[in-house]
């Protein structure tokens, strides 16, 4: 059975909302196969739905419905490492697999953009599903059809800390706390630290990441919907973090370390623990430049 490997996301790197994204060494898989029905479970203790409201099998029925199909059944197994609903793509992650799996069974018809572009319109902004495809650090924009991207793979000696607390933020939550309108200074103020983050990073030009990741965007409104949010960006600078940023709508936040910052992740979990932030965990991880893929 056709294995997919597809990448946990961390999108919008600050100021780069619904812009840009990267993706990360950690893996959903999912087994795909034809089936005249619908048979989906976990190959681990995650529950996920098992009937036609289950995301893979949504995506995977939208791209069979455009290529003039329809999808009756599908063998899905699931292995869930990405946390759901922290702000790490566990949904893009779906859609992806869907779309990917599903083109596959039907012998490849659809190309990179074409999928780039459907899953755009399923998430409704590209900036996770785009990396989770793709791979590497991803500036995209979406014009409601298409997404006009670029990816680049990254090889600065990086490690990303995902700072993540024991309760969830759904997106659509942290997507309905932000303000229908910006001034113009605050708009340049975003713009501004969105072009600067990925020159800073490609080039690494590592010591302008902490101001290119301020916003005025999205992030000031997110953080009074996540308790202990302020504090765990100040550990994570106490211990020498190039960045921290809310990834994607949250509630997990994202610390950029170098690789020579030795123990990182165990000192900020311990001034977590001694700052009584026991119920946030950390994670390292690194850039993964390939995106999905078959196993
Ligand atoms: N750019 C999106 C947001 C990512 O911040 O709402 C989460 O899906």
């Amino acid at each position: 059975m056709p294995v997919l490997n597809i990448p946990a996301t961390s999108a919008n790197l600050g100021a780069g909302f619904d812009a840009l994204g990267l993706a990360l060494d950690l893996y959903n898989t999912v087994e795909v196969e034809e089936s005249d029905v619908i048979d989906i479970a976990s190959n681990d203790d995650i529950a996920v739905p098992t009937d036609e409201s289950n995301l893979i099998f949504i995506s995977a029925g939208d791209l069979y419905r455009v290529c003039g199909r329809e999808l009756k059944g599908l063998r899905l197994r699931q292995t869930n490492r990405i946390p759901m609903t922290r702000g790490l793509g566990s949904s893009s992650a779906c859609i992806v697999a869907g779309l990917v799996g599903a083109n596959r069974l039907l012998g490849d018809p659809l190309t990179t953009d074409d999928l780039v572009d459907l899953a755009a319109q399923i998430e409704g902004h590209p900036d996770n599903t785009a990396p989770a495809l793709l791979g590497g650090i991803v500036t995209a924009v979406f014009d409601g059809r298409k997404v006009h991207w670029v990816k680049q793979e990254v090889r600065t000696k990086l490690k990303f800390a995902a700072i993540i607390p024991d309760f969830e933020l759904p997106t659509e939550k942290a997507r309905a706390c932000l303000p229908k309108e910006v001034t113009h200074k605050d708009a340049v103020y975003n713009l501004s630290r969105a072009a600067l983050f990925s020159a800073s990073l490609l080039t690494g030009k590592l010591e302008n990441l902490r101001t290119a990741c301020h916003d005025r965007l999205h992030q000031p409104y997110r953080m009074e919907l996540i308790p202990g949010c302020r504090e765990v960006f100040d550990i994570a600078y106490t211990h020498g973090a190039y960045a921290a940023y809310i990834s994607g709508a949250g509630p997990t936040v994202m610390a950029i370390a170098d690789e020579s910052n030795e123990f990182f992740a165990g000192k900020v979990k311990f001034s977590l623990d001694n700052a009584g932030l026991t119920g946030w965990t950390v994670h390292e991880f690194r850039i993964d430049n390939e995106g999905t893929r078959f196993l």
